[in-house]
């Protein structure tokens, strides 16, 4: 890279936070999907800011010399979102991280968008309340990237996505000016006052701007929880069961399923769970509130879910609960133990379908997995009708590195046939790239509209998501 350009950026920031090494760059070269750790891309230099200014005045630089600029978080991403593919520089925001304001009495929060969501949540506590969107990577990743992706995970299907929760954004836009979105000094809970920019940056990926601050509307913490654990024989019962669940006038805050290799994989990890693992299918629903509340919802629930299933328990005991999400939580790790020596493939999928279809298209992804010899895992948000696999292959097989690669395309297909989405929470990033045009038609060509109008010199996060190349 251009000395000048170093030069002008250890004058932004502290020499100390504008990383050259080669080890620094290598850091930065890929996040957790498969596509990046294939094919790495290091930038040529990373900085790390703390405040908006040195935000801003980086932009601006990286539009004088026309150099790409990669907004990041935490790294935790699964569709190289924030990978420089394009080299120049990556930004990484993770230190931008204090929260700084709680304001319980208007039930809002302002932060940075390093924080991290964990880290949020235990700040909110001694409030009694909490910032409901759960992804799994809660304990990691940053709110800055749940946003910028939004991101959602188990309790959507009650509270909704990450989208729910923004009331106002500060954003550096790709031409280095800032903008606060939701009113530049509100503290509203709700406006509708003009175009709903912030709505417009969420999900944008860092192509559109870079979020610098965060107006988050906060919940009250419910008073109880209580979970339901079913085993079902088929795939399809398990589907059929989270129809029922809702056609019965249920609203479980959480409803995740388990397939077998998922369940087996869990027990391996953590023997103590002891999960029923004869059976095809596992949900773990939750249903929260009150006491009264989440006694009757859990009765109901059980009886419910009985038609479809021969094993159904109920728990309200914390530790036990608690127990159960940790087997969820490690689900995704642990089906790396399916295929000893064997490496847990990312490769994005968080496919989305109509939850009427939810029975044909588990059945779908299992028998892919069969015709391409993959040995896999599937688990998910099912309530939501978004479901994810975790592929384990050997990488010094190439015949499973292709086929891997062939069955994660297939099943994004079959996520649009079966009138879905390609991704629910994860990203386009690169990943999805290909999949924009089928999945959009011609709204794309708005979106490129937009991209072009806001970033004409395409500084910000490029070779993504509407403009891949
Ligand atoms: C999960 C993340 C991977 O559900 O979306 O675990
Ligand atoms: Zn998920």
């Amino acid at each position: 890279m251009n000395e000048i350009i170093i030069l002008r950026l250890k004058q932004i920031f502290d020499s100390n936070r504008v990383l050259t090494s080669r080890t620094d760059r290598m850091t930065y070269s890929y996040d957790a999907s498969f596509a990046t750790q294939l094919n790495p891309s290091e930038p040529e230099v990373v900085v790390i800011p703390q405040t908006t200014d040195e935000v801003s005045e980086c932009v601006k630089l990286a539009n004088e010399f026309r150099v790409p600029l990669y907004p990041r978080g935490a790294g935790t991403g699964q569709t190289g979102g924030a990978v420089p593919v394009k080299g120049g520089i990556v930004m990484d925001l993770s230190k931008m991280n204090r929260i700084l304001e709680i304001d319980h009495q208007n039930m809002q929060v302002i932060i940075e968008p390093g924080v991290v969501q964990a880290d949020l949540n235990n700040a909110l506590k001694k409030y009694n309340l909490r910032f409901p969107p759960d992804p799994g990577s809660a304990k990691m990743c940053t709110i800055g990237g749940m946003v910028s992706n939004n991101s959602s995970g188990l309790r959507a299907v009650k509270y909704g996505v990450t989208r729910t929760y923004v009331l106002g954004l500060e954003v550096v836009l790709p031409t280095g000016d800032v903008i606060v979105t939701g009113g530049e000094k509100s503290k509203a809970l709700k406006s509708v006052s003009g175009f709903d920019l912030s709505h417009l940056m969420i999900g944008s990926e860092g192509t559109l701007g870079i979020v610098t601050k965060l107006r988050l509307k906060i919940l009250p913490l419910p008073e109880t929880r209580g979970i339901v654990l079913a085993s079902f024989l088929k795939l399809e019962d398990a589907g059929m069961a989270v129809n029922a669940t809702f056609r019965s006038g249920l609203q479980p805050s959480a409803i995740e399923i388990m397939d077998v290799n998922c369940i087996k994989a869990a027990n391996m990890m953590k023997p103590v769970l002891q999960l029923p693992d004869d059976n095809e299918a596992l949900l773990i629903f939750e249903v929260d509130g009150g006491q009264d509340e989440v006694t009757s919802q859990v009765m109901r629930l059980s009886q419910v879910v009985s038609e479809y299933s021969h094993y159904v328990k109920f728990s309200n005991e914390p530790d036990e609960c608690q127990a159960l999400w940790e087997a969820r939580q490690i689900v995704g790790a642990a089906v790396g133990l399916l295929n000893p020596g064997g490496f847990r493939v990312y490769g994005g999928e968080d496919i989305c379908v109509p939850i009427s279809k939810l029975p044909e298209v588990l059945r779908s992804i299992h028998n892919l997995a069969d015709k391409y010899g993959i040995i896999c895992g599937i688990y998910g948000h099912v309530g939501d009708g978004n479901l994810h696999t975790g592929p384990v292959i050997k990488l010094n097989n190439k015949v499973e590195v292709e086929n891997v690669q062939k069955m994660i395309d297939e099943i994004h297909h079959l996520a649009i046939e079966m009138e879905g989405t390609t991704t629910a929470e994860h990203g386009v990033g690169i990943v999805r790239a290909e999949y924009m045009e089928k999945e959009h038609g011609p709204a794309l060509e708005l979106m490129r509209a937009i991209k072009r109008t806001m970033d004409p010199n395409n500084i910000l996060n490029p070779g993504k998501m509407a403009l891949p190349n």
